[in-house]
């Protein structure tokens, strides 16, 4: 059966053809059952991408109102994936720029504990591995990798409108200590060349370094539900190739490559219009949400990255996050993942933009 909607196509097992079918015959249109406007082509997202009104947080809510007050409603109001202006424009510079130069020095990441290899344990493995990496990219002690991981998952649990009120007192606790690890570390001994160099050039720049600290913070936030995707998909895609336990690392990037390409971890994101836009002769108003289709446009343009946005949000994560995915996934294979067994029985979480495989679950409780 076909997807129902956009949205339904994230947890579909193949919403490709559908999606190829919704770009070329509906490339811009609005759902009211949804009550969304869905572009899904590369020029109509593209068009929306790069106007001016398209904001990537509501104007009346440009933080998640279960979140205020507290410590992980400030985190989220400091993160440059949720700001638009010129704040967003320096800070975004300034941290693409350290991606780059820290990614050129090797950061083995301590991977999390591929034991005792059941369904469960690999489920947290895909959570866990991208917040390693990205901590150990960012210098921090291999003794608090895990921590950083923990807390990344409190602060997502505490995001959904849905949350209850220990979940959101667990993810103030956890932003709160998110925010205060990344300042230390910024401002301690441990700091590496390249993230002294991003300190100073943001005091220049007059970003103070609680900013910068919460965007570091931002950076662990950012690798992991999607990064959980790209492992999970290429460990199934493993399973149904049935690749050895012994991948070259040249063999684990082909294989991130192709699920980059075909079976990609984020397949939407949004925009909130703040005033009125006209494309393609239609005209969407002030106030009204659209949803981006990225994987529809994927399917068009399948070396395009699209997984990884475009125009000015667009990730500066994405080499990191697919060196990441293959060091991670080679790890899970040579601990002696069954990956065909995995691939033969999974769910996707019920995310609404992210395609994170499930492997432990009951079927009652199947969404
Ligand atoms: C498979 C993994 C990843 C995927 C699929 C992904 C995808 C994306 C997408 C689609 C956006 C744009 C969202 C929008 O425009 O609405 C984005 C933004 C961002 N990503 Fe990634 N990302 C991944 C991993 C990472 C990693 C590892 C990092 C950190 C090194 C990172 C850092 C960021 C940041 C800072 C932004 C905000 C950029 C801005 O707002 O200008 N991402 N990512």
């Amino acid at each position: 059966m076909q997807p129902a909607h956009p949205l339904d196509a994230v947890t579909h097992p193949d919403p490709y053809p559908y999606y190829a079918a919704l770009a070329s015959a509906r490339p811009l249109y609005r759902d009211a059952a949804l009550d969304l406007w869905v572009a899904s082509h590369p020029d109509t997202i593209t068009a929306v991408l790069r106007h001016p009104a398209a904001r990537v947080r509501p104007a009346a809510e440009p933080v998640p109102r279960g979140l205020c007050p507290g410590p992980a409603g400030e985190l989220f109001g400091r993160f440059v994936r949720m700001n638009d202006g010129a704040l967003h424009a320096r800070l975004k510079d300034l941290l693409a720029a350290f991606i780059r130069e820290q990614g050129l020095q090797p950061s083995p990441p301590a991977w999390p504990r591929a034991a005792p290899l059941d369904a469960a344990c690999v489920d947290r493995y895909l959570a866990a591995a991208p917040v390693h990496a990205q901590a150990a990219l960012l210098g921090l002690p291999s003794a608090v990798h895990a921590d950083c991981a923990a807390d990344i998952s409190a602060f997502l649990s505490a995001l959904p409108a849905a949350a209850g009120a220990d979940r959101v007192a667990a993810g103030h606790a956890a932003a709160e200590r998110l925010q205060g690890r990344l300042e230390s570390h910024l401002a301690g001994p441990r700091a590496s060349p390249a993230l002294r160099r991003l300190g100073s050039d943001a005091e220049q720049a007059g970003i103070a370094p609680a900013l910068l600290a919460a965007n570091l913070a931002g950076l662990l936030f950012q690798s992991c539900e999607a990064g959980a995707g790209l492992l999970g998909n290429a460990l199934i895609l493993a399973g149904r190739r049935g690749v050895p336990a012994a991948l070259t690392p040249e063999g684990a990037q082909a294989l991130i490559d192709d699920v980059v390409r075909h079976d990609p971890p984020l397949h939407n994101t949004r925009r909130f219009l703040a005033g009125p836009i006209d494309i393609g002769g239609q005209r969407i108003e002030a106030g009204q949400t659209v949803l981006l289709v990225l994987a529809a446009a994927a399917v068009i343009q399948p070396d395009a990255g699209w997984t990884f946005g475009a125009q000015r949000h667009a990730c500066p994560g994405g080499d990191a996050a697919r060196r990441h995915a293959a060091g991670a996934l080679a790890h899970l294979l040579r601990a002696g993942v069954d990956a065909a067994a995995l691939a033969a029985r999974f769910r996707f979480r019920p995310l609404p933009n992210a395609r994170v495989p499930q492997f432990d679950f009951s079927e009652d409780n199947t969404p």
